[in-house]
Parts: C-alpha cells; structure tokens; sequence
C-alpha cells in the first residue's frame, strides 16, 4: 500500500537552513518508519519560485528571475542529497508540467462555477503573501508587523465563502484531518468567523504562471504552490496525498485554502495536515556570529547526520516550538549516542567477543522475562509514539530501554560468571549474552528511521544477514536473532565529541556557508534595510527618532498571532511600554525576559491585534527575513539615549 508525504516546497528567496531541515528530516525519517512498515512510501519537496518576492530580489542580483531561481532551487535540492534525505520528488513551480497542472485546477474550479472576476482593491503583505482584508492603508501586516502595500487589481476570485460549512463538517468528520489539536482548533476558530472570497490571480507581477486566456494575470503563489503537491505525482497513483508535514505558519493555507480548491476542483483531499512548531534560536548564539543562521551541513561535517537527526526528533516534541543550541546537540549527543546507546552497543560486542568468540550465543534459554517484557513494551510504545508523530516519546521509550539493558548487565556482571566454568554458570553467561544481543538487534531496528547511517552501522557490526531495509517494524519481536551468528569487533559508532572545538568548528563552517550563500542570493543588503539610494536625511532629522535603552519586563505570545509577541519594555519611565513585534518567530517570549534593547520610544501608537504598541523594538533583518534583536556589549543604562 501506497503513503505518499510531502513537505512544504520552499521559498527560494532564502537558503536552506536548519529549518527547512527539519521538516524535511522529520519527513525522511516518516518515510523510512512507513517503509519499514512494508508501505511504498513517497516524498515530495520542491521550491516555491514565484512572486513578487522573488522577481524584486532578482532584479537586486540583475538576474531574469528563471536566471535565479535555478540557483537557489539547486541549493535546496543538493541539500537534501548532501544529508542523505530520500526525497522522491523534487518539484518545481517553474516547471511546466506543473503549470497545466495548476491551469487545469483553475479550469475545473471555474467550470464548477467557483470562480469570479471581479475587482479588489486592498491590502497586501508581499513577506507572506496574504491579502489582508481587514487593512487599511498604512496598516502593518497582522502576522508580521511588516507595513502592508496597496494594491488595486481585477482579479479572479475564488467562492472561499461558500466552503464555510463544508470545511466545518470535513474537521468534524475527520479530527485527524489537521492535527495537532491546538492547530485544527485554531483553525476550527478561524473557519467559524467567515470567510472571505479570494483573490487567486495577479496583475502587477509577471513573475507567475499565466492565467489561461488571460495575458495580463498571473496565478497568486498560493494557488499555485499547493499544487506542487498533485503536479509533483502526475500520472502516478499516488494522490490523494497521506499527508502534509508542515510547519505551523502555513496552517491557513493547508487547512483551508487547500481543500477548498480541492473541493471546488472535485479532486480528493489529502488525508492530513500536521503542522508542527517552530526551531527557535538562542539569541546570543546569533548574534555572536552576526546574524548567522544554523545550518544543517555544518553540523553534519562535524558530528555526522545523525547525530541532528536524532537531537531535532528527541529534543523537541514534535508538534511544539523547540530551542536549538549547540550546547544542546554536543549534549545530547554525548550523553545520549556516546554514552548510552554506544556504550550499550561495544559492551555487547566485546562480551560476545571475549567470552564467545564472537558467536552470538543460541537458545532463548533462561532469558530473563523482565527484559523479554520490557523489549515487547518498548516496542510497543515506541510504535504507537511514532504514529503519533510523536517521536521524541519514541526516543524516549528505547532509551529507557537502553538504560534497563545497562543495568542489567551490570547486575549479571558476565566478567564474574565467565570466571566459573559449570554448566549452569556458562547458560547463565550465554543467556545473558544472548538477551543482550537480541535486545540491541531491536532497538537497532526501532532507530533505523531516525538515524538510519548509525542504525546500519550497528546492524552490521552485529552480522545480520537480512538488511536493515528489509526489517519490518510491525513484525519485530523477540526471539528473531540467529543463534550462532558471527558478531564483530566494536568499533565506535559514536566517538565521543569534544564540546568547545565542535562548536568552534561548526560556527566557522557556518559562517562559511552563509557568505557563500548570501552571495548567491545578493543578500548584503536585503530588502528591507535599503534606505533609497540619494535620498540622504541630515542630523536633525535622525535627531527627531527617540531611541532608547529599555529592558524586557514581559513577554507573551499574541494569541492567534504566530508571529507576534506582547512585550512590556522598561524604558526609565514610570509604568513599562506596551510593545508588540513581530519578532515570535526567531524568539521565545522567556528567552526575552530581563533582556536589554532598543526601543523607539516616539512612535504614535498602533493597534495589533487588539493591542495598542506604543513603539517599536529595533532589530536586524537577516536571511529569511527573521529578526534579530539589537544588544550591548557593554552595561547600559535603562532609559539611555541612543545617538
Ligand atoms: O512557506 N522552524 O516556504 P518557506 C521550523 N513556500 N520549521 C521551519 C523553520 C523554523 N525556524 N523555518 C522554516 C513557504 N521551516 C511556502 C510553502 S507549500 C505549498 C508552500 C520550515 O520557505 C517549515 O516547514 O517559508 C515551514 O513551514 C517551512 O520551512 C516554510 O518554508
Ligand atoms: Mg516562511
């Protein structure tokens, strides 16, 4: 049977970094776990090439926007083959074949009588790509804080408005159609509220796939990127899709938008949607290296794929937002791979070695029934985890397996029964021996998604005949380990790693990465912080700008907004100001508490979200658009003037 998953296909107006990694690493390891359950599993990415976005930054690099693209896309997809991803399919939305795709959705969802011309004039935000109904000139963005622009076009319109009820009934009958819970629930919310028609074509970009019959429009990305999902398996039977892995921000789009064309299209709807949270970095980590962002392949240069693979799946509970820190990985890593499962793993082979000649001892005799148990229970919880997507539960679950294996041998001290040379003694030894070996063949084959090269290593080392890939999880039980098979030497599948220089390393191939990078992308300068070239302002007029030292008293998020938070600032007044930025992407409200920063303390106060922001925290635009706040290196006073 058939599972075909996708990831999000990626904007290329940024490089691939550790976040576009862990999607596509949890997708991977999904792939694998589904395969390893006798499924012919498929995997989707892609690039997301077109809009406005893209056609301004090309026209920074001096490049046809067709010119660009291939370069970034290339970046996205080497990346995947560089960590060892086993995507299927790599679509692109310059691709034609997707392009008749996406003609034909419009086509059948006109046909059905979804689609309508008609005019929109209105607010946009070009960072996310979303028309904000609700704006007015000048307004920011709601989920970004950036300002929105104006746009008046005659458009075609998709009837959103008249899937209300359908989608409601669609989240009813399926819980499991947008997962987690707090996701289907927000979106349930959002739903319940009304919705709007849609603009889903464009006259001001050129950048875009054309609308049929229609010189001047261009298709809105969103229309056309969710198509990858169908284009990228055209003619194959893999649609309707299994699933969508994607991160949280794009919840709106998957949820809703999505299986309303779909529905309007008269095609089959995926079976689900997960969105999960969001990698957040520690900002001193960030700022120290300037604005660098966390890459995926320097880590895996310095401590080997799996290593993130296994920190991104056990440290963080998929579903919810998770620190990423480099302290963190090296961690884990050494406490987890070196110590635990390493450990467990040369123990098991030396013994066997010493005291057996490598031969994997016979007979599940005198097994102890704890551990059989144990390995059952394991399995079991690991498995129900993981179709959760909850694999950090999972994990969890083998390594409490790990550390009951440890204590028992330790318990069974096989150096002291070895020194006793009666028949009951050597059983003993031998089932010992052989409980130890069973026990790493299955937690071996439990690992093999998550951290597949190290999971082959193991496997290996322990001379199995059937290949790893073969293994079906849902079969896997004690008992299955051939008595007499030959086991080899140790040797270290997780050499432990030394903090500082791993660090030091990673850092410096990170930096590297990211100026070749930003070269590619011509982002010296991005966008956002071009002042217009000539138009030089005097001192008196920087002078008017109110700069000042404040320290974060609070912070929380912004319900219903993913990108905003609710700070009060100090800034040497009487009462903190309330401000909300549009920084929860790149920052955890605790990570802010007692934090100094820049504030403009002079701007007229706006409405977010409900909330009146009375000025403005001051922060860098790094790639992708993620802030990143400004800070001293020295004390400064609460209140201090900057100039
Ligand atoms: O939204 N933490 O593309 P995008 C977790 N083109 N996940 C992260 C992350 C982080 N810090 N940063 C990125 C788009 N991601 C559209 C999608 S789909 C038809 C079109 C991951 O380049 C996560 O999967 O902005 C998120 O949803 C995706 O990258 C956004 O990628
Ligand atoms: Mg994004």
């Amino acid at each position: 049977m058939k599972y075909y998953l996708t990831t999000p296909i990626y904007y290329v107006n940024a490089a691939p970094h550790i976040g576009h990694a862990y999607t596509t690493i949890a997708a991977d390891a999904l792939k694998r776990f589904k395969q390893m359950q006798g499924r012919r599993a498929v995997l989707t990415t892609g690039s997301d090439e077109h809009g406005i976005n893209v056609e301004r930054a090309a026209e920074r690099m001096g490049q046809a926007p067709g010119e660009f693209v291939a370069v970034i896309a290339k970046e996205f997809k080497e990346q995947w083959e560089k960590l060892g991803l086993g995507v299927d399919r790599f679509m692109r939305t310059s691709d034609p074949r997707h392009h008749k795709l996406v003609a034909e959705l419009f086509e059948r969802c006109k046909k059905n009588g979804y689609v309508y011309k008609g005019s929109y004039t209105g607010q946009y935000c070009i960072h996310d790509n979303l028309y904000v109904n609700e704006a007015k000139p000048g307004d920011p963005c709601p989920e970004c804080g950036r300002p929105t622009e104006t746009v008046t076009e005659e458009n075609y319109f998709f009837k959103l408005s008249a899937f209300q009820d359908r989608l409601l009934r669609l989240y009813e009958e399926q819980p499991e159609f947008i997962q987690p819970d707090a996701r289907r629930n927000e979106v349930i919310a959002f739903v319940k509220q009304g919705l709007n028609d849609l603009s889903i074509t464009r006259t001001n970009i050129k950048w875009g796939i054309p609308v049929p019959g229609e010189e001047k429009h261009v298709f809105y990305v969103w229309f056309d990127a969710l198509m990858t999902y169908m284009s990228a398996v055209a003619g194959e039977d893999l649609w309707p899709a299994d699933l969508h892995l994607i991160g949280k921000e794009i919840v709106r789009f998957h949820a809703i938008y999505w299986p309303a064309f779909l529905m309007a299209a008269e095609w089959p709807l995926p079976k689900r949607v997960f969105a999960h949270g969001w990698l957040l970095f520690q900002e001193d980590k960030m700022s120290k290296s300037k604005g660098n962002i966390v890459r995926a392949t320097p880590i895996q240069e310095v401590m080997g794929v799996d290593a993130l693979r296994y920190f991104l799946l056990r440290e963080i509970v998929f579903g919810q937002d998770g620190n990423f820190s480099y302290d963190a990985l090296v961690g884990r890593y050494n406490s987890d791979l070196a110590n635990g499962l390493g450990n467990f793993t040369s123990r098991t082979l030396s013994m066997i070695g010493q005291y057996r000649g490598g031969k994997a001892p016979g007979g599940a005799a005198g097994v102890n029934p704890e551990i059989e148990q144990a390995a059952a229970k394991t399995i079991e919880s690991f498995m129900s985890s993981w179709e959760r997507f909850d694999f950090s539960r999972a994990l969890e679950a083998v390594w409490a397996f790990i550390s009951m294996l440890d204590k028992f041998i330790v318990e069974q001290a096989p150096w002291n029964i070895v020194k006793n040379k009666d028949a009951e003694s050597q059983a003993r030894l031998d089932a010992a021996l052989y409980t130890a070996a069973e026990a790493l063949r299955i937690v071996t084959a439990l690992l093999a998604p998550a951290m597949p090269q190290s999971a082959e290593k193991i496997w290996a080392l322990l001379g199995m005949k059937t290949p790893l890939g073969e293994v079906r999880l849902d079969r896997l039980r004690w008992g299955q380990l051939e008595p007499g098979q030959q086991v080899h030497r140790p040797q270290p599948v997780f050499p432990r790693i030394d903090a500082q220089p791993a660090i030091e390393k990673m850092r410096e191939l990170e930096a590297r990465e990211t100026a070749r990078q930003a070269a590619l992308l011509g982002k010296s300068a991005p966008p956002a912080a071009a002042a217009p070239a000539g138009d030089k302002i005097g001192v008196e007029e920087f002078a008017k700008v109110d700069l000042r030292v404040g320290e974060v008293r609070s912070a929380e998020r912004v319900k219903g907004a993913d990108k905003l938070l609710h700070l009060k600032v100090d800034i040497g007044e009487a009462q903190p100001r309330t401000i909300v930025a549009g920084i929860a992407e790149a920052y955890a409200p605790e990570q802010l508490i007692g934090r100094r920063v820049v504030i403009v303390a002079n701007l007229q106060p706006r409405k977010l979200r409900g909330i009146e922001s009375n000025g403005m925290i001051v922060a860098a635009v790094a790639e992708g658009g993620k802030p990143v706040l400004v800070g001293f290196h020295e004390e400064t006073l609460v209140g201090s003037k900057l100039r």
